[in-house]
């Protein structure tokens, strides 16, 4: 579904990653795992047109998104849950899930707002209240549904659990695991390596904008080496 080659992006002079190649197919998790700094979150950024693309290409089924705006790729099926949520906090929880649809066709929104408040009950009954005001991990569950408004082909997730309770991590991630049932293709950021390798089919590992490891999270679970450097960044 999703085709990166050769991927290179940065900020004006700075390249922050470089020739990354990866795919995902649909119903597929791949998670990015890297030390501060690594490039994880520019990659994300760049697949969504928010990061500068140097060269190389972003296929979603075969067509070439690289130099289509923002809103064109969220009509493509792309949608990200940012690192840091960055809900916006003056506005409350229904019109943040509005502008999670604003591009998105009136009855694609109706529904996918429905279905963000049937898997979230907590922000159904908090629908009015200011995202400002909403606990940490219900801010989290407002960026997720957020971007679930638009009914993503492909969800980009960036730090999901950082500073969050067990449980709250828990219940998005129950959220992602329907997602990937339902076909939805998933790329993630975690800082959380044991929770990468146990909900990710693939594992790439950055350093220093570059790819240093690829292979399945099985592969990955069974590379001591590896197991222990990853443990060693969470
Ligand atoms: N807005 C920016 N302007 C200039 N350089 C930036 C900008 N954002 C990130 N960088 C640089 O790009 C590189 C990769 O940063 P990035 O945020 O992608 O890393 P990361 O792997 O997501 O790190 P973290 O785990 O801390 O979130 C870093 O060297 C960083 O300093
Ligand atoms: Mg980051």
């Amino acid at each position: 579904m999703l085709k990166v080659d050769n991927l290179s992006a940065g900020y004006g002079d700075i390249i922050a990653i470089r020739d990354l190649s990866f795919s995902v197919e649909a119903g597929q998790i791949l998670a990015f795992i890297g030390a501060n700094g690594a490039g994880k979150s520019s990659t994300l950024m760049c697949l969504m047109g928010l990061v500068e693309q140097k060269s190389g290409s972003i296929l979603i089924n075969g067509q070439d998104i690289s130099t289509t705006t923002v809103e064109a790729r969220i009509t493509n099926g792309l949608a990200i849950v940012p690192e840091g949520r960055r809900v916006f906090p003056d506005l409350n929880v229904h019109e943040n899930l509005i502008v999670g649809g604003h591009v998105t066709e009136a009855s694609i929104m109706k529904s996918g707002i429905d279905y963000v408040y049937t898997v979230f009950p907590r922000l159904a009954e908090r629908r009015g209240q200011s995202a400002g005001s909403l606990s940490g991990g219900e801010q989290q569950m407002l960026a997720l549904g957020r971007a679930l408004v638009s009914q993503p082909k492909l969800l980009i997730v960036d730090e999901l659990s950082l500073g969050l309770m067990p449980k709250v991590v828990d219940e998005c991630y129950a959220v992602l695991e329907t997602l990937k049932q339902n076909g939805i293709g998933i790329i993630l950021v975690e800082q959380n390596t044991e929770r990468a390798l146990s909900v990710a089919d693939e594992i790439r590992v950055l350093e220093a904008g570059n790819l240093v490891w690829s292979g399945t999270a099985l592969d990955a679970k069974n590379n001591t080496a590896l197991t222990q450097s990853l443990m060693g960044l969470s």
